[in-house]
């Protein structure tokens, strides 16, 4: 169901800003953006918070011209709800899967049991419903879920099947921070796709440097050419790139500061005011921006920096410049307080104390030389230390570098300390060809000896190809078992 709101968003639709009062639309910003709808949760008699979720093929006309295109959706026809809960409580989600094939479901930035993770060991046939369930146990983040079958994970969420997870926590909510969801806390969905003349979605890949598929128009929460109408003096942007390949570098088209306040796994301990935000896929950035009265300000995506030796358009296929979002400003603005000094507090983690340090180089499809194989457990951390792993690109060819289960802190990029957007907890970072990333993280309570964790290249090209691994976490002294080839479920 499609609600045209003028206010916040009821659980259940799918909510647009309000249609201006002008005609005068620019060319470029001729929809409202759709605004994802809160998932309905209920809470069972075990005082567990209970969402459900049904994967199912769809069709979306998103050009408004008739042309239907074939998608995939959760609960709808692209994309899919917004759950949302707080640090401490117990989640089930019962996912359905009425797709024609298996799927999973992976919550990209939640700290869970592997079992309960949504990676390639955890399939869904069609037909069946998995209900993972965990206690929601970090701090306050913009995370988000999406399928991972190994092999097939760039497929599905091309199609549209991803959402977003919100975690709130008490620290969060003592901030004076904006969060009225849909009115002046928004999700901004980024994703790139190209279309066929009878309207499908094009999966052209660009071969010349085999990244995986750019796309020549953005869907922003699935919508083309969006704005948003804007009621408060601040507003707060909950970005997720949730393209298969391409990077984005945000920032406004005026190169108005904002201040930046989080990262993928929550608040940074001090707004940073930048100009830019990049991007790779799977990175999330909150920012808050401040608009005058009456303006139109548009959020808008310049050439990444992708590293030294690689040209911006040979990357783009001659696309590097993108016009996100128009805001627009109402004549009056409902004040919004200032964005705080300080944020949260964040205890670093001491890579002395590191019990195992391990380097990752990417090249090729595979990581360690390795191509991704199920039955394989390439380490296993020990449950309750700390570890320093050295990522790095070494063929020349944009990567990135994700891991399940944690959240770690950026120690150094190329030997240098890392910038604000890299200095809050990650769990997604870019891989510069030959600019090592050296990371840190702990592995706390789940351990799980035949149960394994994902990390691997997010350009999905790429992680589909084999540049992913497997690792479980263990109890000191205990051996990795082994995981089966194919997901029992298959
Ligand atoms: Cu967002 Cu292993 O994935
Ligand atoms: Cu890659």
């Amino acid at each position: 169901s499609l609600v045209l709101c003028c206010g916040g968003v009821a659980a259940g639709g799918w909510a647009y800003s309000r249609a201006g009062t002008d005609t005068v639309d620019q060319v470029g910003f001729a929809r409202p953006l759709a605004v994802p709808p809160l998932a309905e949760s209920r809470v069972d008699e075990r005082g567990r918070r209970v969402f459900d979720l049904l994967a199912r093929d769809g069709r979306r006309d998103f050009h408004g011209d008739g042309r239907l295109t074939r998608t995939a959706g959760f609960d709808g026809d692209y994309l899919g709800p917004t759950l949302r809960a707080r640090r401490g409580e117990q989640v089930v989600v019962n996912v359905v899967n009425r797709l024609a094939g298996r799927t999973s479901v992976h919550w990209h930035g939640m700290h869970l049991p592997a079992r309960m993770d949504g990676g390639p060991h955890q399939m869904i046939r069609p037909g069946a419903t998995w209900s993972p369930t965990w206690t929601v146990d970090q701090p306050a983040a913009t995370l988000w879920y999406h399928p991972h079958p190994h092999g097939e994970t760039e497929d599905h969420v091309y199609r549209g099947l991803a959402g977003l997870f919100l975690v709130d926590d008490d620290r969060e909510a003592a901030l004076p921070l904006p969060r009225r969801y849909g009115v002046d806390d928004v999700p901004v969905i980024v994703q790139d796709r190209s279309f066929s003349g009878d309207g499908q979605f094009r999966k052209t890949r660009n071969m010349i440097n085999a990244i995986g598929v750019l796309g020549d128009t953005l869907l922003v929460n699935g919508t083309v050419g969006p704005y948003l109408d804007v009621t408060t003096e601040r507003v707060r942007l909950r970005l997720l790139n949730g393209s298969t390949a391409r990077l984005y570098n945000f920032g406004f088209a005026d190169d108005r500061p904002f201040d930046l306040i989080g990262s993928d796994g929550g608040l940074l301990p001090r707004p940073a005011r930048l100009t830019r935000v990049q991007l790779s896929p799977g990175e999330r950035a909150e920012i808050v921006v401040t608009v005058r009265p009456g303006e139109r300000v548009t959020l808008r995506s310049t050439a990444p920096d992708l590293g030294a030796g690689f040209l911006a358009d040979r990357f783009a296929g001659g696309r590097d410049r993108f016009d996100v979002l128009q805001l627009r400003a109402a004549d009056r603005l409902t004040p919004s307080p200032a964005v705080p000094g300080t944020l949260v507090p964040m205890e670093r983690i001491d890579p002395d104390a590191a019990s195992a340090t391990r380097r990752l180089e990417f090249a090729g499809r595979a990581i360690n030389g390795q191509s991704m194989a199920m039955d394989r457990i390439d380490f296993a951390a020990t449950r309750d230390t700390t570890e320093v792993w050295e990522v790095v690109n070494i063929d020349g060819t944009p990567h990135n570098f994700h891991v399940h289960d944690v959240q770690f802190q950026v120690l150094s990029v190329a030997g240098a300390a890392p910038p604000p957007e890299l200095a809050g907890w990650k769990d997604t970072v870019y891989l510069a060809p030959q600019r090592p990333v050296r990371i840190a993280m702990r592995f706390t309570d789940h351990s799980d000896p035949d149960v394994p964790y994902m990390y691997h290249c997010h350009l999905l090209y790429h992680e589909d190809a084999g540049m992913m691994g497997q690792f479980v976490v263990v109890e000191p002294g205990q051996r990795p078992g082994r995981p089966p080839a194919h997901s029992a479920h298959g």
